[in-house]
């Protein structure tokens, strides 16, 4: 079976409205006739700006965090519903910054999932292991651990279009160590059999897993090479319109 990729920049903190409008039109320019789908992960005050600045091109537009109730008295926070009216149509939950520095769980991560893709949002989960896990050798254990909290919760809702993982090992985000196409194939290959294992064949060969991670216009070949990678969820890289335009189009480098 035949995976769209998808290739999604995660802005983090970073670019006014303006500053996102200009490289959001340089992605587009990019993404017409690549072969992945393009989805831009700006902060939310800058989302609306560029989501309205992509109007008739083909790129997505989401946000990188959700809370899992729609409306009420949560201060601070924005909602699927009011995501979804100003067209962001993704949001990323339970990103590895999420989960350490303001002390976000697995089970708050699979409350979120659950509730934005059930209000008919796609969903990009978040997994990974970080350094002293790996060095522990709990790597796959911590993705289980992560999967079964982040995924089950959603398990109403058709999955393969709407949710999708990525992989993102805690120490190759914003470090410049990205992990080698073999030991990042290593652990989406696990991702894939556990999908295989919970949902069967099909679910888990329609499920598109993306690597985060130090991605650069200088390895996104290699790691696209590799059976069970199916894009790339892109920080620091996605914020030069030369280079995330070249992670875009991986196919001619
Ligand atoms: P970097 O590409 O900057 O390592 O960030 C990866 C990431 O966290 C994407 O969500």
């Amino acid at each position: 079976m035949s995976r769209r990729p998808i290739i999604a920049g995660n802005w983090k903190l970073n670019l006014t409205s303006a500053e996102g409008v200009e490289l959001a039109r340089e992605a587009a320019r990019a993404a017409r006739d690549a072969d992945a789908a393009v989805v831009l992960f700006p902060t939310s005050l800058a989302a609306p700006s560029v989501r309205r600045a992509l109007d008739g091109t083909p790129v997505e537009v989401g946000v990188q965090n959700v809370w899992y109730e729609n409306k009420g008295a949560f201060t601070g926070e924005i909602s699927p519903a009011l995501a979804l009216a100003e067209g962001l149509t993704w949001a990323i939950v339970g990103h590895s910054e999420r989960r350490r520095i303001f002390g976000e769980s697995d089970e708050l991560a699979g409350r979120k999932a659950a509730a934005a893709t059930a209000e008919g949002m796609k969903v990009i989960l978040c997994v990974g292991e970080t350094l002293e896990e790996r060095q522990a050798g709990e790597t796959l254990e911590v993705v289980r651990r992560q999967l079964e909290a982040g995924v089950i919760p959603v398990r109403a809702e058709p999955l393969p279009e709407s949710l999708v993982i990525a992989y993102e090992p805690v120490w190759a985000i914003g470090t410049g160590r990205t992990a080698s196409p073999e030991d990042a194939q290593e652990v989406h290959a696990f991702i894939r059999g556990w999908f295989r294992e919970r949902f069967g064949e099909r679910e888990a060969e329609a499920t598109r897993i993306l690597y985060g991670g130090s991605v650069k216009a200088a390895n996104i070949a290699g790691l696209m090479a590799m059976p069970d990678i199916d894009g790339a969820l892109v920080g620091g890289a996605s914020l030069k319109a030369d280079e995330f335009c070249a992670i875009i189009r991986y196919k001619e480098l």
